[in-house]
């Protein structure tokens, strides 16, 4: 069978090397370049060095000789604000674009330049792409050229809500997710560094990180009845959203695993947590580690109107690059889990 040629570009970054590693299990999928600025020539190996015995003789290119190249799909996995430029000179030679930044992730400029704190560069790729959450949008993407990647606290907090939020039940969401170091990238800086942010419990954002702007348009909750917090916790991996939601009417359990069981039962990668044994209730990101895999789960006060709904993903994973890979499997009309199967590893 011909394999699709697929390019990544940031290739020397976390999500960058996450792309690589699901590539090089991929059996439709072959590597027509990786990317970098400045590592150009030099072995990808070096940089990714747990993939060696799959790349031994692959090179970085620069994005000059990436621009010689014809590949059916291009990963851009570049830091916010760097893939806008770039995408449409990508759409104009014919490839189909995943972009693992926000730079497409809105549908409204309004909403994108009052988020993002700028106008946005090209804003007609604001219309026309997906926002590549396939749980809920996979026709659409299917029909793409250009599908957006998702925020990782996001999808986490997206994944919760959305079974409820779809049924009208949510009169507010208060979300805190919590999360590993890898979630910033592979860039040290103040706060990642290691000495200071090993250990810490450092709550970085109290009500308003930037992906509550893509919660809002994805379950359709207005922003005002959600905060979304961020706290940075002792792990490299791992997103957990918590979300302590106030539900429009009283519900009884049994409505609730209707919702959920109605929304993933069909899903390849989005699991619901068993009510028992308890502790596997509510989910933990570990049961995830290294997968493409969600798990969501629920616990319902006995009043019937608090719930409180977790999601756990693995970061660069569902959180990034697996669902770019999952995106990019329906974009090349590919079986959806193609390169994805892969089992959490734990303990780990
Ligand atoms: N980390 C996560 O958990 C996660 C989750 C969801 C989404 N994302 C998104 O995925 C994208 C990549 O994230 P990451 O964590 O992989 O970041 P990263 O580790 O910092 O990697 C980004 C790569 O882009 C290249 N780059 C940096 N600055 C650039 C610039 N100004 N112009 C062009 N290229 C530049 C760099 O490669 P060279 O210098 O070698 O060119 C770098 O290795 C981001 O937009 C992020 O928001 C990340």
């Amino acid at each position: 069978m011909e394999k699709h040629p697929v390019l990544i570009v940031g290739g020397s970054g976390m999500a960058g090397g996450e792309l690589l590693r699901i590539l090089a299990g991929h059996p439709s999928f072959t590597l027509a370049g990786v990317v970098s600025r400045g590592r150009a020539g030099h072995p990808v190996a070096a940089v990714h060095p747990h993939l060696r015995p799959d790349f031994p003789d692959t090179a970085f290119i620069s994005p000059a000789e990436a621009e010689e190249m014809e590949p059916d799909l291009v990963f851009l996995a570049l830091p916010h604000g760097s893939s806008a430029p770039v995408i449409r000179g990508w759409l104009d030679r014919g490839a189909r674009v995943v972009d693992l930044a926000a730079d497409v992730r809105l549908r409204s400029i309004e909403r994108y330049e009052r988020w993002y704190g700028a106008p946005h560069p090209d804003p007609a790729l604001l219309d026309e792409a997906v926002y590549g959450l396939p749980e809920l949008h996979r026709d659409e993407i299917r029909g793409a050229r250009l599908v957006s990647g998702v925020g990782c606290n996001a999808t986490a907090a997206i994944l919760a809500l959305a079974p409820l939020a779809r049924a009208g039940v949510v009169t507010e969401a208060r979300i805190e997710a919590r999360v590993g170091s890898s979630e910033g990238g592979s860039r040290p800086s103040e706060g990642s560094h290691h000495p200071f942010r090993s250990r810490s419990l450092r709550m970085f954002e109290p009500f308003a990180h930037r992906h509550l702007a893509e919660v809002s348009q994805e379950t359709g909750l207005p922003e005002n009845s959600l905060t979304l917090g961020v706290t940075a916790v002792e792990n490299v991996r791992g997103v957990q959203a918590v979300a302590t939601i106030t539900l429009a009417e009283p519900l009884r359990e049994a409505d609730l695993w209707k919702l959920y069981r109605g929304a993933y039962g069909h899903e390849p990668f989005v699991f619901v947590c068993p009510a028992r044994p308890a502790h596997l209730r509510l989910p933990d990101p570990r049961l995830v580690m290294g997968s493409n895999r969600a798990l969501v789960g629920f616990a319902l006060h006995p009043d019937g109107r608090r719930l409180t709904a977790v999601c756990a993903i693995d970061n660069l994973l569902k959180g990034a690059s697996g669902t770019a890979v999952q995106a990019a499997n329906l974009l090349l009309g590919c079986p959806e889990t193609a390169g994805l199967e892969m089992r959490p590893v734990y303990p780990a």
